[in-house]
């Protein structure tokens, strides 16, 4: 019965492409696997396709569909020179997503592509409209775009800081519209989110704030 469970559990992980991955015991840090960098619609299908939705499945995302979508999101394109497949005024680079997930929250690490544990519990209800029916709750992720206005600061020109920093988001967020709409995903860009509770609940500095978020899942059956 014991090795039934354990063959059981262990299909389901294979299934849902977990198995790849390696989760550190001690500090809870997830590998993803390597992002596929291929498949999906062709641009100007996903382009035709790009929509906004907020009815969810449930169902939770595979390992790999969760590298290649954040890999999509602001994933290193070109490593050699620490560039990304979104765009930041002057470079730099000043947007860290993090990832909610039922269990948890986990900041992308790009450049080892893992997953870095921040905090326990489930802060997917911090985004959204507060309430009941919120579909972040039904969704398996919720992407927060926290941006570190220290990385960003515009000695100078201060006024342009939240400009560049929203504009900056706004890439990263129309690069999971078009890998959601490429790969039958659905998600919602939201300007609705508590920032405090999340800064709280992330443990992020007084310079970091959380701007945006966005929820991804496979669409309502
Ligand atoms: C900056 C911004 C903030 C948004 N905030 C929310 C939000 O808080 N809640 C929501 O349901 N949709 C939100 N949306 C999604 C828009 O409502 C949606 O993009 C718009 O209705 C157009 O629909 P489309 O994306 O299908 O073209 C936001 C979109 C943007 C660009």
């Amino acid at each position: 019965m014991k090795k039934l469970a354990i063959l059981l559990l262990i299909a389901l992980s294979a299934s849902l492409g977990w198995a790849e991955t390696a989760e550190n015991a001690e500090t809870r840090d997830i590998a993803l696997p390597v992002p596929a960098k291929s498949g999906g619609l062709p641009l100007a299908d996903a382009l035709a396709a790009r929509a906004t939705h907020r009815e969810f499945s449930a169902e939770a995302l595979s390992a790999q569909t969760l590298s290649d979508l954040l890999w999509a999101a602001n994933g290193f394109n070109r490593p050699e020179a620490r560039k990304r497949t979104a765009p930041t005024a002057i470079n730099r680079q000043e947007v860290d997503l993090y990832v909610c997930l039922a269990d948890g929250a986990y900041l992308y690490d790009a450049a080892e592509n893992m997953l870095r544990h921040v905090a326990d519990g489930d802060l997917r209800g911090l985004t959204g409209r507060q309430g009941p029916g919120n579909f972040a709750l039904t969704a398996p992720v919720a992407l927060i775009y926290v941006v570190d206005f220290e990385r960003q600061a515009m000695q100078d020109r201060p006024n342009d800081a939240l400009r560049y920093a929203a504009v900056d988001c706004g890439f990263i967020g129309q690069n999971v519209y078009l890998y959601c709409a490429a790969n039958g995903l659905s998600t919602v860009f939201l300007g609705s989110l508590d920032p405090a509770g999340l800064s709280r609940a992330l443990g992020l500095p007084t310079t970091c704030v959380p701007l945006f978020a966005q929820t991804v899942g496979k669409p309502a059956e």
